[in-house]
């Protein structure tokens, strides 16, 4: 006849047939009794999932392997593993992906009330100073009807394929995955909800990113379907909301920011670009566009102005390709301030 030992020692072995784990791991063996004189083992085993035909598997396994070690006869008691033991197993297994916020990658959205105050240059200027800082980015240039962010970096390479994973492009050490690669001699897309939310997935599920550190996406303008997708995909992303000076900029800008806020999107600050004109002769600043949007945006949202960037193209540098400003421009001097902030923040 066994003894209660060695029973136990056969049980620890078996594995529960739902979450993939021994019963030692999840503390599944609950009683075992021995009754030398009648040849009896009682066991009382805890599963995820009861009443199911693996359940019946099981038990006819855990009979079949007790009475090969000398039991006559076996009395058998399933009951319920507790949820919250089940749940801590099925993380720990959860393989880690972008999406699940298991590889450690900060989602950050560059978002705008409307078009061409700059979001995209912003979007380039502030993953490449975070890279200069040794930070492992990549951007998703998710604005499906003006994709502009492969040209603004100088990129003409297409993805590469390496299996069924697709390579990003990488330039400025930022790697770049953008919706324009997928659109032949520049035609506009026209996709809506369901589809831009597959297509964006994709971005995520099959791309191969490596270990990213920051995953900055460029939204097109607006609270449309693309800003939604968005929302819906990435539950733990920060946002960033850029505005021009005027004030009614930054009245559009705010509904922006409460769509971020109304999906518990954490707004890391407010970028007020072509904030003003500094002449080169006096340094004088004129605001050419208004002044004070930046600010009342910031107030509105109760999130802080991080940068207030200042008219001015990148310098013709050789470095300096399409619209990246290098590090020893003034401008690119407060885009580093910016991407320090963000790393400060965290
Ligand atoms: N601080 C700046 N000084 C001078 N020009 C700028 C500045 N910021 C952006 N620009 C220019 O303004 C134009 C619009 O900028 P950008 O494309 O980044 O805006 P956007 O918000 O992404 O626009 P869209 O809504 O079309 O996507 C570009 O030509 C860009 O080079
Ligand atoms: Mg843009």
């Amino acid at each position: 006849m066994l003894t209660k030992e060695q029973a136990i020692a056969l049980l620890k072995p078996v594995k529960d047939p739902f979450i993939n784990k021994t019963l030692a791991e999840t503390g599944g063996i609950r009683e075992v009794k021995i009754n030398e004189d009648k040849g009896h083992v009682s066991i009382k085993i805890a599963i995820a999932e009861m009443n199911t035909a693996e359940q019946m598997q099981l038990q006819q396994e855990l009979v079949a392997k007790l009475k090969r070690a000398g039991a006559e006869t076996v009395g058998l008691r399933f009951e319920q593993l507790p949820d919250d033991r089940i749940k801590q197993f099925h993380k720990k297994d959860e393989k880690p992906t972008l999406l699940n916020g298991k590889l450690g990658t900060q989602f950050l959205a560059i978002a705008s009330g409307k078009g061409g105050v700059g979001k995209s240059t912003v979007t380039v200027n502030v993953a490449v100073a975070l890279a200069r800082l040794g930070k492992k980015v990549g951007i998703i240039d998710a604005d499906i009807y003006g994709f502009s962010v492969p040209d603004m970096m100088g990129i003409t390479d297409r993805p590469t394929l390496k299996g069924n994973r697709i390579i990003p492009v990488e330039a400025h050490g930022v790697q770049l995955m953008s919706m324009g690669f997928f659109v032949e001699d520049n035609e506009p897309v026209i996709w809506r909800g369901p589809r831009l939310g597959k297509m964006l997935r994709s971005f995520f599920d099959e791309v191969e990113w490596g270990k990213l550190d920051y995953l900055l996406l460029d939204l097109p303008p607006g609270t449309g379907d693309m800003a939604l997708a968005v929302h819906n995909t990435i539950p733990a992303s920060k946002e960033i909301i850029v505005t021009t000076p005027h004030p009614t900029a930054a009245f559009v800008a705010s509904r922006a920011g409460k769509m971020a806020i109304n999906t518990q999107h954490e707004i890391v600050g407010v970028i007020e670009n072509m904030a003003y004109f500094e002449s080169k002769v006096t340094k004088e600043k004129e605001y050419v566009f208004g002044q004070g949007g930046g600010q009342k945006l910031a107030e509105e949202l109760q999130a802080p102005l991080i940068g207030q960037i200042p008219l001015g193209q990148p310098s013709n540098h050789p470095s300096a390709r399409g619209s990246i400003y290098t590090n020893d421009d003034p401008i690119g001097q407060i885009y580093h301030e910016i991407a320090q902030y963000v790393i400060d923040k965290e």
